[in-house]
């Protein structure tokens, strides 16, 4: 989607508005971070499971320059209000709506002791919002690269994931796990990112090639409007199954639900109420699928991959109940073409993206077809797109 042209003439136009809103502040820095898809592994990752995301060619861009007082000067072309936020005692506030995210990056890195100096920022961005694609975790990668660049300061790479996702469960309060923030700081173009979320180890995994499959977004334009509550309950529910399945099992020390096999966990099923049963089955099968996946995706096997992404998305239909009537229409739309190897919903849920992994040459007819279908099930013109997967987030040199 985003061609070297089109990442120039964003640049440009972002750095003459930056000019316009603070004059001539000198050097202006740019930075960018994209946004990402998930292959499978879906909320696992708050469980101490695996996942196996990429990030993609859609990205938020940030062009800033350093003041000499304390003060965060931010505006995004995507929202018409400038906020402004001093660097001591910087708390959340509903008013500031979009500048919590990163906000909630500089605050974090100041609860670190780095301590920062005031900034004024213009952001743009492509992702669309709660499009279930990670704009809010982009921003807050982004804006702790920004931060700790301007501050002239560099921390380990796998603390800026760490500390974001500090930020969000601290500043925003969403109880989210760190897949999103690692995979925008570590991505790789054209590699996925197994991650093991409870030790942080990973490990880069080639994508098939871009003329042998294609991976196809689909926006079913519905927002994650109630995700944030509902997500916080899946966290809540998997802590409680948790915890009842440490008393049966008789072991207090297993670190999260990712720490007990398939077998103990049939053993200890019938002991969870049904509603916790179904959401640690769901975690617990699903880290088997990303294991699996990684393995199909080695050997270029994309059949077994697809079937895994379907039995995934199923599984958070009926299981972990955090798909929609419109991410499950997408998903049968995408899978009425005999291009298409498999699909399932991306990210929490509750609305957002699908994703489809089809054959390269098929991909377009894929999409008209998905298209039509989509829109004639539920009157929404669907937003798709065909992904490449990209670099993590960085400074360009402009
Ligand atoms: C959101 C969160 C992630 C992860 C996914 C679900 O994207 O930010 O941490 O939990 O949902 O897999």
């Amino acid at each position: 989607m985003a061609t070297a042209d089109s990442l120039q003439a964003r640049i440009d136009a972002l750095k003459q508005e930056h000019r316009r809103l603070f004059g001539d502040a000198g050097t202006i820095q740019v930075f960018n971070a994209p946004g990402r898809i998930n292959i499978i592994g879906e909320h696992t990752d708050y469980n101490g499971g695996y996942v196996l995301p990429a990030a993609i060619d859609i990205s938020i861009l940030a062009a800033a320059t350093l003041r000499n007082d304390r003060q965060l000067h931010l505006k995004s072309q995507n929202f018409p209000d400038k906020v402004a936020a001093l660097l001591d005692g910087l708390t959340f506030s509903e008013q500031r709506s979009w500048a919590n995210f990163p906000l909630s990056a500089a605050w974090a890195l100041e609860k670190h002791g780095i301590r920062l100096p005031g900034a004024d920022i213009v952001f743009q961005g492509d992702i669309p919002l709660g499009s279930g694609l990670s704009s809010s975790a982009a921003i807050e990668v982004l804006m702790m690269k920004t931060m700790l660049a301007l501050a002239g300061r560099t921390i380990d790479k796998t603390l800026i994931p760490v500390y974001c996702r500090e930020g969000e469960n601290g500043f925003i309060g969403v109880k989210s796990g760190i897949m999103d923030q690692f995979i925008i700081t570590f991505g790789r173009e054209n590699n996925a990112l197994f991650l093991n979320c409870e030790t942080l180890e990973h490990r880069l995994i080639p994508f098939c090639n871009a003329d042998t499959a294609a991976v196809i977004v689909g926006n079913t334009k519905v927002k994650r409007e109630l995700a944030k509550s509902a997500y916080n309950q899946r966290v809540e529910e998997c802590a409680e199954g948790l915890r009842i399945l440490r008393s049966r099992i008789g072991r207090n020390d297993i670190p999260s639900l990712s720490g007990i096999d398939r077998e103990e966990f049939d053993r200890c099923r019938s002991s969870l109420p049904d509603l916790i049963a179904r959401r640690c089955e769901h975690v617990i099968y699903e880290n088997e699928r990303v294991i699996k996946a990684v393995d199909a995706l080695e050997k270029g096997d994309l059949k077994t991959l697809g079937k895994l992404l379907v039995a995934s998305h199923t599984s958070l239909k009926e299981l972990y109940e955090v798909s929609c009537r419109e991410l499950d229409c997408m998903v049968e739309a995408f899978l009425q073409s005999g291009d298409v190897y498999g699909a399932r919903m991306t990210g929490a849920g509750f609305g957002g993206s699908a994703i489809a992994l089809a054959k390269a040459d098929g991909a377009a007819d894929v999409i008209k077809n998905a298209q039509k279908v989509y829109e004639e099930r539920t009157g929404i013109n669907g937003e798709f797109y065909i992904c490449r997967i990209a670099d993590g987030a960085r400074e360009l040199s402009v």
